[in-house]
């Protein structure tokens, strides 16, 4: 199996994210094709991370399947063999799309991203210290780094086209789409952080929060679209590490993040673009953290040919 930095696939290229390539597939399906590019610090490195393309995507297919009673979904397939037969252009290029691409129904996306916090950390983590809120909201007083959100928070932020995300209010949202559907997303949000979280927590992995996002399909329902429930959409934390009052590990970047902070502390990265080069052992180790928390979670290996 390829590693990969970027697909190039003969279909219309819709948009290139840090991580994603989404392309038509026709005028109701996207192909959503995770590359194995990382991101730390908000800087793309150079290495692709081995596997870590297929472990988004097959955890997200995990995610969908499983949680197919709580929500509906725009998943479709993220089987290779179904998504060539239902896609034949793409067989000339299999080695691109196994395992890290997912057919989707496309949908008309809401404008927002239905994070859910358990524990607050992050952005959440720096308002909350500077001045007790979240998003302009009183929290509760006494909070720490880390501390446990119980019951966990609906904290929605605007999709920014580049930079970071705003935190925005629930009226906020209930202003732009309405009380109902606002209320819907926000319900929906909690249902399936709590039996994803729940189910992760009991296999040692933490989600602290976790970006949702929502889209209206073509009979006007919501459905969740996009990742679910992947280190790259959420906080993984080891739960065996975990101690309030401190910024936590990360389950799937910290041999990454560690090499990173090392080279800053020497004065031999600034932390800007271009990034350094990682060496072999980094990378190794970065992969092996993805497949530890795909095997974690889903209780199995990733398949080999995935
Ligand atoms: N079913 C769907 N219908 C319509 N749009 C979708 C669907 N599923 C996902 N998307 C959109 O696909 C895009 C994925 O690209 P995105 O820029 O998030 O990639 P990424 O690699 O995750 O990058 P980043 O790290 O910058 O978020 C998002 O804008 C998301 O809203
Ligand atoms: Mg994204």
């Amino acid at each position: 199996m390829a590693v990969l930095t970027e697909s190039r696939l003969p279909l219309p290229l819709v948009r290139k994210g840090k991580v994603r390539e989404v392309y038509e597939v026709d005028a109701d399906h996207l192909l959503l094709v995770a590359s194995d590019r990382v991101s730390a610090f908000d800087i793309v490195m150079a290495e692709p991370i081995p596997r870590k393309g297929a472990v988004l995507t097959q955890l997200s297919a995990f995610w969908f399947e499983r949680l197919a009673g709580v929500t509906a979904s725009h998943y479709v397939t993220a089987d290779t063999d179904q998504i060539i037969e239902r896609v034949p252009e793409l067989e000339g290029v299999r080695s691109q799309v196994s395992g890290r691409a997912m057919l989707v129904l496309r949908t008309n996306p809401v404008a927002f991203e239905c994070v859910v916090r358990g524990y607050i950390s992050g952005s959440a983590w720096n308002e909350y210290r500077d001045h007790g809120t979240l998003a302009g909201e009183k929290l509760a007083p006494g909070l720490v780094q880390s501390s446990r959100l119980e019951p966990p928070i609906f904290s929605p932020a605007t999709k920014a086209e580049s930079g970071h995300d705003i935190n925005v209010t629930f009226d906020a949202v209930a202003k732009a789409m309405g009380a109902e559907t606002a209320t819907r997303l926000r319900d929906l949000s909690f249902e399936v952080y709590r039996a994803g979280g729940t189910h992760a927590s009991e296999r040692g992995i933490i989600i602290a929060d976790t970006k949702f996002e929502f889209g209206f399909d073509q009979r006007g329902a919501l459905r969740l679209i996009d990742e679910v429930m992947t280190p790259d959409s959420s906080r993984f934390w080891p739960a065996d590490q975990y101690e309030a009052g401190r910024v936590q590990p990360s389950f799937d970047k910290q041999p990454l993040r560690d090499y990173l902070a090392a080279l800053r502390s020497k004065g031999e990265w600034n932390g800007e673009a271009p990034p350094p080069r990682l060496p072999s052992e980094v990378v190794t180790a970065t992969s092996a953290r993805y497949l530890e928390a795909y095997r974690r979670i889903t209780g199995r290996d990733l398949p080999e040919e995935a």
